[in-house]
């Protein structure tokens, strides 16, 4: 079952001879419990698409359904983590944690058991107290996830969550988020540009090009869990994926312009492309 669709969705920006189309009639959905991870060229449109979802954008034209319903603003069904953690810094980590289900007036003892088990999810156990001047950059991004999957919204969007993190931690934390999110049974939307990432964190990523964000491709990634960055399929996704990228950073509309022949058939042993 599609838990979340977008349909026909377009977006222009500036008036008269400004204007940008930014999006034209892109459309896709996703599954429960999936991964999926828009990855483009940086100004292709990922960060529009993603606040349309989000519902802090309105397109103009096209729509966003979730389970269903039609999004018209933002909901507490859909979490969301910006890249710049958006922890309240004057309040601890616990009561950062605690502070949407306390909106969403979930009962104080349910409340108190799932801030422990998160705690536990995100390896901040005895940091409860600390307020986020105290943490690591690594421990502010997994408390604000794990603050935005608090009352288990229906869907995670997140926009280049780990883009202001170096590159050591980055890794150790796409393996700490991946883990969290396949014990609380999350399914995710993130945006990145960054293909190592995608790779790593994706059942399925959706290729946006230059081209007003046309979906260049839609490849899934089917590598047991957790990835081995080092083995032949992982490498060879990560090569077609950054060859796709190239060829949406110059505008192409269709992965079909990319020469196809030897990569290709050598994914298709442990990954393949959904089109
Ligand atoms: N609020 C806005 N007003 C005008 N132009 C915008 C606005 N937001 C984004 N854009 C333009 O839309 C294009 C896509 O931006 P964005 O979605 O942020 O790209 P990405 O996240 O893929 O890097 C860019 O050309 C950007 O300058
Ligand atoms: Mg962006």
């Amino acid at each position: 079952m599609e838990l979340l669709k977008f349909e026909n969705i377009s977006k222009v920006f500036g008036k008269k001879e400004l204007q940008n189309q930014v999006l034209s009639n892109i459309s896709s959905s996703i599954k429960s419990q999936q991964f999926v991870t828009l990855l483009g060229p940086s100004g292709c449109g990922k960060t529009t698409l993603l606040n349309i979802i989000g519902g802090f954008l309105k397109p103009d034209a096209g729509q966003v359904i979730l389970e269903g319903k039609r999004v018209t603003g933002p909901g507490p069904e859909r979490g969301f983590v910006f890249q710049n953690y958006a922890l309240f810094p004057w309040m601890t980590v616990k009561d950062n944690i605690l502070f949407p289900m306390k909106r969403q007036k979930m009962p104080a003892p349910q409340r108190e058991d799932r801030v422990q088990e998160l705690l536990s999810m995100a390896n901040l156990e005895g940091k409860e107290h600390l307020y986020p001047h105290q943490l690591s950059g690594g421990m502010k991004q997994r408390t604000a996830v794990i603050r935005s999957i608090a009352y288990r919204p229906q869907v995670l969007l997140m926009d280049e969550p780990l883009g202001a993190v170096d590159f050591q931690m980055r890794q150790t934390l796409q393996e700490e988020l991946e883990s969290i999110f396949i014990r609380d049974k999350v399914t995710v939307m993130m945006v990145t540009h960054d293909v190592e990432e995608a790779v790593y964190m994706s059942d399925r990523v959706i290729v946006m090009s230059n081209h007003q964000g046309a979906i260049a491709e839609d490849y899934l990634l089917d590598l047991k869990r957790p990835r081995d960055r080092r083995s032949t399929a992982y490498r060879q996704a990560v090569n077609h994926l950054m060859d796709t990228l190239q060829i949406s950073s110059n505008g192409s509309e269709s992965v079909a312009d990319l020469p196809r022949v030897p990569v290709l058939q050598a994914i298709n042993g442990g990954c393949h492309v959904a089109r």
